[in-house]
This record gives structure tokens, sequence and C-alpha cells, in this order.
């Protein structure tokens, strides 16, 4: 109908009551005329009305139909995911009555944009929770399409920011080392090393890749990890330094509106942990799996040097029921560069960060800052020191007490949103057996 006004362009999550920054009079003044632009994610027909509820990605809007353009052949064959444009009138819903944001779109006016094949439907909309993984994996792009899927890397990209904020707040600055080395990379720690003298606490949120056989829930080939390294601290610092900005991204997440609604659909139960932390030393965690009767991964009792498998850090993590910080891994089981206890040369500096449902979620700890003491590492694991000179130069150029950790995303999310597997909170999770799509 050319006599009516102009439609004005509206996104979708206009008229949310979390986004009033984004309302505009245009947006939510009964009578105006508003033309949206989406995809049809759930459809429903009566005799005279068709509903419509579009999803644009950046929120959900009912879209009523009726009269004439029921009738229509392209309303009459409409597919789920069909992209479409719809002009109307934005009104409040009838009380008694739902939809998202209790607004409606009274349409008057619509054009097919592109239709959608009816066939894999199923897949896009409401992902069976009993659908074969696999046929999921494969069809990842569009499950990325459905409400659970999209909320996780909207809760995602949520932790990216409230993690950038929290660095900036503690006076980090973010760098780039390279991902690509000899090898693709693992870690960037030896290069965050090399930017304190000149740049202070830092971090970087990069790739990184790990060759695990493993095919368990909680290990992917590629993950996003975070890291961070600060310089002239104590491992006490360090201890209360990774507790702080734990609880800052949490606080941050259950600050910001639509993460929160996000994270309370994903995970109802969700509380922000107690602080402080619990802290336990991993003699004491040995004890613990005796006590508890928790083998090792040879079915024996665990001894003093083992390592503490998956399962049993899993059960360990479960029973406590709690955020743990488990401290003081013996030197053997640990990486080289890691800084020795004073008070018992047997075990080092380091921590991991224990999550219920979850387990390890961050690894840390402070750095060998000694010279000689780094040399005789190298030594002790048969590595020839010669590629690593720049590494190894910190300690000849001003060496100073330092430390730091790396969390991975992917597991941390899988603790905030309660997913099963860290597969999910990926966009397109990468594992033995899957690089596709
Ligand atoms: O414990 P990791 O191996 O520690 C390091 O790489 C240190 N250089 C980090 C540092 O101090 N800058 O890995 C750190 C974290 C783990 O706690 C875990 O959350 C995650 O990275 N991670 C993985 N996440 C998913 N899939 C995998 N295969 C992972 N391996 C480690």
């Amino acid at each position: 109908d050319a006599s009516l006004p102009k439609p004005i362009r509206i996104r979708l999550d206009e008229t949310d009551p979390a986004k009033v920054q984004l309302r505009t009079p245009e947006s939510d003044t009964p009578g105006t005329r508003v033309r949206v632009l989406g995809r049809v994610h759930r459809m429903r027909a009566q005799k005279d009305y068709v509903f419509i509820t579009l999803t644009d990605g950046y929120g959900y809007l009912q879209c009523i139909l009726t009269g004439d353009l029921v009738k229509t052949y392209d309303i009459m064959t409409l597919t789920l995911e069909t992209s479409i444009a719809i002009h109307g009138e934005m009104r409040a819903v009838p009380p008694k009555q739902h939809a998202p944001n209790d607004r409606e779109l009274h349409a008057d006016f619509f054009t097919i944009i592109g239709r959608a094949a009816g066939d894999k439907e199923a897949i896009t909309t409401r992902v069976a929770p009993d659908a074969d993984p696999q046929t999921l994996y494969d069809n990842r792009h569009l499950v990325l399409r459905g409400e659970t899927s999209s909320s996780v890397m909207k809760v995602r990209a949520a932790t990216l920011r409230a993690f950038r904020k929290a660095f900036e707040e503690n006076r980090m600055l973010e760098v780039t080392p390279p991902a690509m080395n000899a090898y693709l990379t693992q870690s960037s720690q030896l290069y965050l090393e090399t930017c304190l003298p000149s740049l202070g606490d830092v971090f970087c949120v990069c790739p990184s890749f790990r060759a695990e056989k493993s095919l368990t829930r909680r290990h992917l080939s590629e993950y996003t990890h975070i890291e961070a390294e600060l310089d002239f601290i104590t491992f006490t610092d360090l201890l209360d330094h990774l507790e702080a900005m734990i609880c800052r991204v949490i606080e941050l997440l259950l600050a910001d509106p639509e993460a929160s609604k996000y994270i309370a659909t994903l995970n109802p139960d969700f509380k922000p942990p107690s602080r402080p932390f619990k802290r336990m030393k991993y003699s004491d965690a040995i004890e613990w799996l005796v006590e508890h009767n928790i083998p090792n991964e040879e079915g024996e009792p665990h001894k003093f040097g083992d390592d503490i498998a998956e399962a049993a850090e899993r059960k360990m993590t479960d029973i406590i029921n709690q955020p743990i910080f488990l401290t003081h891994f013996p030197a053997e089981i640990k990486a080289f560069y890691m800084k020795k206890d004073e008070s018992d040369r047997r075990v080092t500096e380091s921590v991991d960060v224990l999550m219920p449902g979850v387990g390890e979620i961050v690894g840390g700890s402070m750095r060998m800052d000694d010279w000689n003491e780094l040399m005789a590492a190298y030594k002790h694991e048969g590595m020839d020191p010669s590629p690593y000179y720049w590494y190894t130069d910190q300690r000849k150029y001003g060496t100073s007490p330092h430390g730091g950790y790396g969390l991975g995303l992917e597991r941390f999310l899988a603790w905030l949103c309660a997913r099963y597997t860290v597969r999910d909170c990926s966009l397109y999770p990468r594992f033995t057996g899957r690089c596709t799509p």
C-alpha cells in the first residue's frame, strides 16, 4: 500500500527492555511503521493468522500476518530459516499473551529474500539433545543458528569483553605474540615473559594448539588461550590476582543484562563462587584421594609424584564442589621453567585452578628467574638451550621474580554455562578426527 508511511528499519533487539540504550522513539512508538529483516525461527499457522518468530542474530520478534497476506503462496509454503523482510506496525502484546519483549509486529507487507530448503529444519532450530553428535558437528554451521548454541557464543563474546576490561583495570597491556613458530604454538607464555621489562604486566588472547590424542570432553586441538604474565610478584600475589580476576570477570558478566540472561537460561543454578577460594597443596590432594579411595591410573592408591589424572581430578573437584587452587606440584611432573619452592625443593610454585563439573581451567606458575638454574633445567630435560637464547636472556639482563598463567576460554565457558563438553563452547571445534566444517 503506497499510501502507508515509509518504514523505519530496526534491528530485532531494539524493543528488548535489557537494551534501553538501543530504544529510539521510532522503534517503540505505537503506530510507527517499521521494517525488519531476519530469518523465520519459528512459525505457527491458525485459520486467519500466521505467527512468525523472526530472528536476525540480535533478537527475536513475533510478527503477525493476517488477511490477504496469509493467503499468498509464499506464506503457505514458507519454511523455517527463510530470510524475509516484513513491514508493519509495532504493538504491545495483548494481556495474557506472550511474545519476546512483549512486542509484536502487525505486518502489512513482506518480501521473501531467500528461501530455505525445508530438509534441515530440525537441526537448525531446536537441536535434539539425543541427535547423533557427529551429525551435529557436521552441521555445526546450522546448529549455531539454534538458541542454545548462539547463547553460548554470546556469553563467549561477553566473557572476552569482561576479561579485557578486568585486565585493563589491572593496568595490563594486550599484546599479540606469534601463533606460528616451527610448529603451531601451544602457549604464548615465553613471549609474554619477554614483554615485562618494556610493557609492564601483559596478557594475550590467542589460539593455542595441542596434539591431544585424548578424546575427552575437555580437550580440543585448537582452543582460545587467555594468558597473562606479571612482573615483580610473589607466588601469593599470583594466586590473589587469579582469584580477583576470575571473580571480577564473573561480576562483570552478571552485571551485563544480556550475558546474565543467557547464563541464567543455560545454567539456572549458577552462583558466583564464594571467596576466598580453597587453596590445597598437591601433597594434601594426594592424601585426600587416598582417604577417599580414588585410585590413580594404574588402579593403585595415589602416591606423591603421581600425575592426578582427569578422572580423579574431576571426582575430587565435584565432591569438594567449589573452586580449588591446587598448588605446589612436584617438579618432575611439571614444565621445566617452573620455579621451585624454596622451603621444599621437590615442588614448584605452581597452580591449577579446578572448577566443579570441568576440572582444570587454569594452569600457572612462578618462573625460574635464575640463569644457572634454568640452564640446569634445560640439561635435566635433555633440551638444547641454544634456540631458547631469547628466553634465557631475560635472566641475563636484569632478572626479576615473575609469574603468570593460562586459562582455557572454552573450559571457563563450559563451567559458566554448564555445558557437558568444551566442544559446545567453540565456534567450530577442532579435535582429534575433526577439522571440518
Ligand atoms: O596448563 P597449560 O598447558 O599451561 C600452559 O600452557 C602455560 N604455559 C600457561 C601459562 O602459564 N601462560 O594450559 C593452560 C590452560 C589449561 O588449564 C586449560 O584450561 C587450557 O589451557 N587447555 C586446554 N583447553 C582445551 N583443550 C586443550 N587441549 C587444552 N589444553 C590446555
